[in-house]
């Protein structure tokens, strides 16, 4: 059975918020990026106006989860700033039963990796439609790369036998450029057998940045998923 976009809104909402419950007063919060992590920013700052959370730090993992966590009244400090992150919540856009990701439907999967990766608990927020069997099966892997090297990347990563597609904007007038001023190639492969593998020869690409593979980075999935026609965790 499909889950109408209302729902999945919905089970979005509940499992950022109760993502943010989990976060404890003097804690550095990793801010993911994403329509789901964006209701856990909102949550952090309800839950700082109303003196249930004192002493957080925000650290951004792009310039939407920036841009929120000021709104939301976080205060935001850079990875300079910091010797710790003690807890990091992030979307994805695909998880497996090995708690391995794809990720950077944002396009914000480079810095994503850095924040989440520090994270003493890394919480990835997902409603039910973000679960799959195989990597790979409902979304292509994003590569950040940098734009003089769009075209010898491309063609390694056709040589891997990896079907890339440039990320274009929503006009289609121009592609997107990450936050960092790079461009985004989305590459299906028919079948990705060893995640850990291909994560490793992505990034050996001269000329890709990162990639939106995550393997062992993930901690806890919190899951929104309809029982009973109600929205759970
Ligand atoms: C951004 C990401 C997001 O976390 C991912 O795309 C999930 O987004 P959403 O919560 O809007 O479904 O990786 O680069």
């Amino acid at each position: 059975m499909s889950i109408s976009a209302e729902d999945i809104k919905k089970l979005k909402q509940e499992v950022g918020i109760a993502a943010a419950q989990r976060v404890k007063s003097g804690m550095v919060v990793g801010l993911g990026t994403g329509s789901t992590t964006a209701f856990a920013i909102e949550e952090l700052g309800r839950r700082l106006a109303a003196g249930e959370l004192t002493d957080i730090v925000g650290i951004p993992t792009s310039f939407q989860a920036s841009v929120l966590g000021k709104k939301y009244g976080i205060p935001i400090r850079s990875l300079d700033d910091v010797d710790r992150v003690d807890v990091a919540i992030d979307g994805a856009d695909e998880v497996d039963p090995h708690k391995t990701l794809i990720k950077g439907g944002g396009a914000a999967h480079t810095r994503e990796k850095v924040v989440d990766s520090l994270a003493t608990l890394f919480i990835v927020v997902v409603d039910e439609s973000k679960l799959v069997d195989k990597l790979g099966s409902t979304f292509a892997v994003p590569l950040e790369v940098l734009p003089m090297a769009i075209s010898p990347v491309t063609r390694a990563v056709e040589k891997l036998g990896g079907k890339p597609d440039l990320r274009m904007g929503i006009k289609k007038d121009g592609p997107v450029i990450t936050d960092q001023g790079n461009m985004v190639l989305d590459v299906t492969f028919e079948a990705i057998a060893d995640a850990a593998e291909l994560e490793k020869t992505l990034n050996n690409i001269p000329g890709v940045v990162e990639n939106g593979l995550f393997v062992g980075v993930t901690d806890l999935i919190l899951v929104g998923e309809f029982k009973d026609g109600k929205p759970q965790i």
